[in-house]
Order: C-alpha cells, then sequence, then structure tokens
C-alpha cells in the first residue's frame, strides 16, 4: 500500500501534467489567434483592384442592368471606370476614401433611402466580403487600378 505521502505526491504530479497540457493548448489557441489576425490585417491592406477584383464581380452580379446601352441607354452604367465614378442620378456614388458614405455601398445595403436594395429583384444579395470588397476598395481611395 501507498503512503498517504506518496499518493498525495502522485495527486499533484497528475495536476501538474493536466496544467501543462491546457496550457499547451492555451498557447496554441494565442498563436492561431495571432496567425488569424494577422492574416485578416494582411487581407484589409492588400489593395483591392478595380479591373481583376471589381469588374468580374460587377459583370456577374451588375452588368445585366447596368451596362451602357446605345439603344437603351441606362441612368447607371458601371462597366468602365469612368462611368462609375461619373455615377448615376444621385450623387456621391462614389466618395473615394470614404466607402460607408459612397451611394453605391448605401445601395448594397438594405434599407436605402430611395428605391431598393441591389441586386434589384434578385433574392439572392451580394454576400457580406463582396460588399466589404467595395467598401475596402473606396476605402483605398477608388483608384483605376
Ligand atoms: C435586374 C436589374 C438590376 C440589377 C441586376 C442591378 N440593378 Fe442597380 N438598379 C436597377 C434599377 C431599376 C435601378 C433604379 C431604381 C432604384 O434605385 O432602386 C437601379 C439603381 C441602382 C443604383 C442607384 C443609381 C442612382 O444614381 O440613383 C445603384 C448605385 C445600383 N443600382 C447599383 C447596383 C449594383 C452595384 C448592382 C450589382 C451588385 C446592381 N445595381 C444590380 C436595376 C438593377
Amino acid at each position: 500500500m501507498k503512503k498517504p505521502f506518496q499518493s498525495y505526491a502522485a495527486g499533484l504530479i497528475k495536476v501538474q501534467k493536466i496544467i501543462d497540457k491546457g496550457s499547451d493548448l492555451v498557447k496554441y489557441f494565442i498563436l492561431l489567434c495571432f496567425v488569424f489576425s494577422l492574416v485578416t490585417f494582411a487581407q484589409d491592406k492588400k489593395e483591392v483592384s478595380f479591373s481583376k477584383d471589381l469588374i468580374p464581380l460587377f459583370k456577374a452580379k451588375c452588368f445585366r442592368c447596368h451596362e451602357q446601352d446605345e439603344e437603351n441607354p441606362n441612368d447607371f452604367s458601371m462597366d468602365t471606370y469612368d462611368l462609375l465614378i461619373k455615377g448615376g442620378k444621385t450623387k456621391n456614388m462614389i466618395v473615394p476614401g470614404k466607402g460607408s458614405e459612397s451611394y453605391l455601398i448605401i445601395k448594397l445595403l438594405p434599407n436605402p433611402p430611395k428605391g431598393a436594395q441591389m441586386p434589384v429583384f434578385s433574392k439572392k444579395k451580394l454576400p457580406e466580403d463582396e460588399v466589404d470588397l467595395i467598401k475596402r476598395w473606396i476605402d483605398q481611395g477608388a483608384k483605376n487600378n
């Protein structure tokens, strides 16, 4: 039979091991959080390209109704940089450096002040990451890049 002291010591060692394992987990967790925040930070800093990132998105979801068409003039065309910057009837379409004040972004969010949330007549509105991509491009100065 073990002496009480021995089992007490064995118990302590066990507890120590559990704490050690736990603190390893905590370390991994902190490391993971750090890596994750670095990745999102890097993504935030990455420059959004008008031609490579936005045109394909607009083409898939907006050109159907907002492409310049000689026969069927559109109030708001977004198929070239100049047309997009020029905007439509509503002012402040693009406010460089201020995505959240730009009407283009306001129109992509629920309950815009005028008309419908874009893309209109579509059950699938833009997912948050796509709105965020456009917003980041404006925040970064809305460059013709
Ligand atoms: C099915 C056709 C359709 C699609 C697709 C569509 N729109 Fe529209 N859009 C309209 C119509 C119609 C209006 C005018 C009525 C209104 O403002 O709700 C409009 C108006 C707008 C306006 C306001 C223009 C102004 O000067 O007031 C913006 C900004 C806009 N759309 C952005 C977009 C974006 C960005 C997409 C793609 C994600 C998109 N739309 C997709 C039909 C469409």
